[in-house]
């Protein structure tokens, strides 16, 4: 079985691609250091917990592994705590990875697939963000992940590193089959705070401003179901083992929610009522954030099967039920 490095695969979108890797035939090896993933959440293969920048660590794993490539997710991403701490988000996510690629080129793995996003575009220009709109980013968060994506293009330049970036949009839901789902801590994403909201875990649900220039008045965004996600990152793999060259690849559903309409399908498909404030803009959310995906899908053969606002609410209240209720 060929082994795939994944770090920070005992968080969110880690953990379900572990699970696509595996159900592919592909062993996940997870390097975690457990600061916000779960040990609960890798369930299909082994655990090495340290951090990615100690590359000696990773050196020795490599060595017993042999992986074929490696999948990087580990990474900080609270936006808000980027602009407060920026130190700790360079020194994590751009210094932690390149001590991961010195570890990574001397164990000779030549195969990287990134987890980017879309905050590295900044506020767009239009409605919806096409790969070839400039990357402006407003958040160091969003800065580390541009930069990232610079050293991965020079390094396959000057060393052969072949490597995927890919911008994800929102991502979301839970794993249809209810193994593996959301847990952050602290939580700001909205859909885990709309259900908790429908859980009773938090009286209502603040809406971060309703006076913007979009249909309801509130943000649209576009709500990738992290199975559909997860999916993304096993085709970028067979890509790159087809010789696929460095890029980088939007990865969203190509169309917009906004924060009334997912609290709408949360109140119809809980059957709870769900109490909404209505508050002040949150500073940077820009009005719109959707995907052109035409590319990815065009190139990779890639289509959500989980996307839609249904299924993407159901998901997340099975798992939110089992994991936060019933547990
Ligand atoms: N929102 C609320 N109330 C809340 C939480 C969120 O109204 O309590 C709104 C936000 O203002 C935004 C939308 O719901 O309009 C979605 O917010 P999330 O925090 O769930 O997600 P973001 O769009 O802010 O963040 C996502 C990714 C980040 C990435 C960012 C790019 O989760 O990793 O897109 O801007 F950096």
């Amino acid at each position: 079985m060929e082994n795939v490095l994944v770090t920070g695969g005992a968080g969110y979108i880690g953990s379900h691609t572990c699970k696509a890797l595996s159900q592919a035939g592909y062993q996940p090896v997870v390097l975690d250091n457990l600061v916000y993933g779960h040990d609960w959440a890798v369930k299909w293969g082994p655990l090495e917990v340290f951090d990615t920048s100690d590359s000696a660590s990773v050196e020795t794993v490599i060595k017993r592994y042999e992986p074929i490539a490696a999948i990087h997710f580990a990474a900080y991403a609270y936006v808000g705590e980027s602009v407060t701490n920026p130190a700790k988000y360079y020194r994590n996510n751009v210094i932690g990875t390149m001590k991961l690629l010195d570890a990574l080129y001397a164990g000779g793995v030549d195969k990287l697939i990134f987890s980017s996003t879309c905050a590295t575009y900044g506020i767009p220009d239009g409605e919806t963000i096409s790969e070839l709109q400039p990357q402006r980013p407003i958040n160091p968060y969003g800065h580390t992940k541009l930069m990232v994506e610079q050293i991965l293009r020079d390094y396959d330049a000057a060393y052969g590193l072949r490597s995927i970036a890919l911008r994800y949009f929102n991502a979301a839901g839970a794993d249809p089959h209810c193994e593996i789902g959301e847990d952050h801590n602290p939580e700001t994403h909205l859909i885990p705070l709309v259900l908790d909201a429908a859980g009773g875990k938090r009286d209502n649900i603040t809406i971060f401003g309703t006076d913007y220039d979009t249909p309801d008045g509130t943000c649209v965004r576009d709500y990738i179901h992290v199975t559909d996600l997860a999916a993304a990152h096993l085709l970028a793999l067979e890509m790159l083992k087809n010789g696929n060259k460095t890029d980088a690849y939007n990865v969203g559903v190509g169309h917009g929610c906004s924060v009334r309409e997912v609290i709408d399908a949360a109140r119809r498909l809980t059957g709870k009522k769900i109490e909404v404030v209505e508050g002040e803009r949150r500073p940077g959310d820009p009005p719109f954030l959707v995907a052109e995906s035409n590319r990815i899908r065009d190139e990779f053969g890639w289509e959500p099967s989980y996307s839609s606002l249904d299924s993407i609410v159901e998901t997340a209240w099975s798992w939110h039920q089992k994991h936060f209720i019933n547990d």
